[in-house]
């Protein structure tokens, strides 16, 4: 499977095996995290103590089955820290959807304070993503529900400027941005083609739409082909 292909299939999954992530999946995984450390500037690690921050009641009764996730850890100091969390940490979902793990994006429905993490003194925990082997008959209602948000999905046309008359890499670009998950599936994100070029944007400074904008930036970049960004 491809990443491509990888962004098509996605959709956020809550309901695990509470087991942890097997040896082999975990090595992969971990070879993954060192490559995007390696060039990205944002820390990621493998947490495995999730029924602590992913409790029924932590999580608003919305998870189950939780044992491992991400934890993503910015530079306070870097503007673009979210940008590049939802850049970067969006590679790894869709690597791990390749290993056919499912995960989630959360940045409200855990406890962060249970996060048992050692900080450096300009770090800062952005977010998490829960990992694991899909609980398939509870994802029933997973599959369901998310059916039904999928057909909420804005339009390429909604999600940019320009669409009609851009050139095909462009389209291919922001229909693979259509698919990719956002904070309340608010899909904040414009892409506007012109003068030869395409940019994408967000309104308002709020953490969670600079890390949509960068998960929306690595669909489109993958969809088109194209690099946008200059991390
Ligand atoms: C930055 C971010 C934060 C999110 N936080 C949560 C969360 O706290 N709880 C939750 O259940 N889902 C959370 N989500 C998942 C979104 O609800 C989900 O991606 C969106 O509804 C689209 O659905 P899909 O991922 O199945 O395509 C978050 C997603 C993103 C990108």
């Amino acid at each position: 499977m491809t990443l491509l292909e990888a962004s098509d299939i996605r959709i956020s999954r809550r309901a695990y095996i509470p087991e942890l992530i097997s040896d082999e999946k975990k090595t992969a995984l971990l070879s993954i995290i060192a490559d995007i450390q390696a060039r990205s500037g944002i820390r990621i690690k493998l947490m495995e103590d999730g029924e602590n921050c992913f409790s029924l009641i932590k999580s608003y009764g919305m998870f189950s089955g939780v044992r491992s996730y991400f934890a993503l850890i910015g530079n306070s100091d870097d503007p673009k820290m979210h940008e590049k969390i939802g850049y970067f940490g969006e590679e790894l979902v869709l690597e791990a959807t390749r290993l056919g793990l499912g995960t989630c994006w959360v940045a409200g429905s855990y406890d962060k304070s249970s996060v048992s993490l050692k900080l450096g003194e300009k770090e800062s925990l952005a977010c998490v993503i829960s990992v694991g082997e899909i609980k398939e008959t509870e994802n029933l209602k997973e599959k369901f529900l998310s059916g039904i948000i999928k057909t909420k999905r804005k339009s390429p046309e909604e999600m940019s400027i320009g669409y009609a008359t851009a050139p095909e890499w462009f389209k291919k670009g922001v229909e693979c941005a259509v698919n990719a998950p956002s904070a309340r599936n608010k899909q904040p994100v414009i892409f506007e083609y012109s003068a030869d070029k395409a940019t994408a944007r967000v309104n308002g400074n709020f953490s969670f739409n600079k890390i949509d904008l960068g998960i929306a930036e690595y669909h489109f970049e993958l969809g088109s082909g194209n690099k946008i960004t200059e991390f």
